[in-house]
């Protein structure tokens, strides 16, 4: 049972500037659905659609091949809405009659996390290493190395401008098999920080370090497998929290009922009390989040109304645009353009 994904649904929030299109009418399953198919891409890739029952399930089932996580009563329950609410009986763009979209049941379309940013000495070396020894998936770009639904996305280190009053203390990466990953690690030479427990009620886990003094924890949870989570310290961990589901749409959460945290789509965001000061940088190489967005001026133009302030202008690497946001307790958070 996919605990998390019943936790999924968004709330509701009235008169965000979400488009039409974007919208999915009140009914039984819409929480599903949105828990479910805004995991790798938003609703304007299906909302404005209409189909057919069949053509809904065979998209159902590609998206299930393509690592939607979903078991047979949800799926079940997701074509029935399709059908229902997006199917060929409702003109295109059109509410359904009798659950025309009001006001208070607009949903907002959550951002979901698509990355963090790694400061290393060498990129190069760094993409090796984790497509080598840590099974990643090299991404379109030569920075980028893909576990999952999100990356990592290496910089040099002599760019890294320094965070105050929070730190990224490690990322997690979750595999089928760890037993089997820890083998391939020790083979490879990884340093291991911790070996294997599997504490009460959570799942298998262990501590490696990679080259540069990251520290990695890998996990065994089948329920998301690839990126897992980021691990945050922060003075108020609250208030980080708060902000990120005010500001992305995410989703308050608790991992395994057991640490509390923010679904942000690809990945959990977890975040620990730090003692005392967290000191800028403090020697951490896991330096900033970043959450995907389709357009970012429309994006930038959505969050300013909700308060959202910027860091900074645009900017655009590798062809691809961001912008750092202004953030509680310093942390350091960039949205990303997408380009499909
Ligand atoms: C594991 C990631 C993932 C999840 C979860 C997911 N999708 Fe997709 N979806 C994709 C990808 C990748 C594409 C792009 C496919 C392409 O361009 O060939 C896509 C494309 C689509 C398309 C356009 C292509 C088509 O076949 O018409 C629709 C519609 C769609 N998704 C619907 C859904 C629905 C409904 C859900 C929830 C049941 C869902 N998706 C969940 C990954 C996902």
């Amino acid at each position: 049972m996919r605990r998390w994904l019943m936790t999924l649904a968004l709330t509701a929030c009235s008169g965000i500037g979400a488009g039409a299109q974007q919208e999915l009418p009140a009914g039984e399953g819409r929480e599903v659905v949105v828990g479910l198919c805004t995991q790798c891409h938003g609703l304007r890739e299906f909302a404005p659609l209409r189909h057919s029952r069949e053509d809904w399930q065979r998209i159902v089932a590609d998206m299930v091949s393509r690592g939607a996580a979903a078991s047979e009563s949800e799926i079940g329950i997701v074509v029935d809405y399709l059908e229902k609410y997006l199917g060929t009986a409702t003109p295109a763009g059109a509410p359904a009659g009798e659950v025309a979209i009001r006001a208070t049941s607009v949903v907002r379309e959550a951002y979901t996390f698509d990355r963090v940013q790694v400061m290393v000495p060498d990129v190069a070396q760094a993409v090796e290493w984790y497509v080598t020894r840590l099974g990643g998936v090299r991404g379109t770009l030569p920075d980028q190395v893909v576990f999952g639904k999100a990356l990592i996305v290496f910089r040099a280190r002599t760019s890294a401008p320094g965070g105050t009053g929070s730190s990224v203390d490690h990322i997690a990466i979750s595999f089928a098999d760890l037993s089997a990953a820890m083998k391939a690690f020790e083979g490879g030479g990884v340093k291991i920080l911790e070996g294997v427990r599997e504490p009460p009620g959570l799942f298998k886990l262990a501590f490696i370090e990679d080259p540069w003094g990251a520290k990695i924890e890998v996990v065994q949870d089948p329920e998301l497998l690839g990126f897992h989570h980021v691990h945050v310290r922060a003075a108020d961990p609250e208030a980080v929290l708060e902000w990120i589901v005010e500001t992305f749409g995410n989703t308050r959460a608790r991992l395994m009922e057991r640490l509390d945290g923010v679904h942000a789509g690809a990945a959990w965001v977890l975040v620990q009390r730090a003692e005392g000061d967290v000191p800028p940088g403090s020697g951490h190489s896991i330096e900033v989040l970043g959450w995907r967005v389709g357009d970012l001026d429309s994006a930038m133009a959505d969050l300013s109304t909700r308060g959202v302030g910027f860091a900074g202008e645009p900017h655009t690497v590798d062809g691809r645009r961001s912008v750092y946001l202004q953030t509680p307790a310093g942390m350091r958070i960039e949205i990303v353009e997408q380009r499909r």
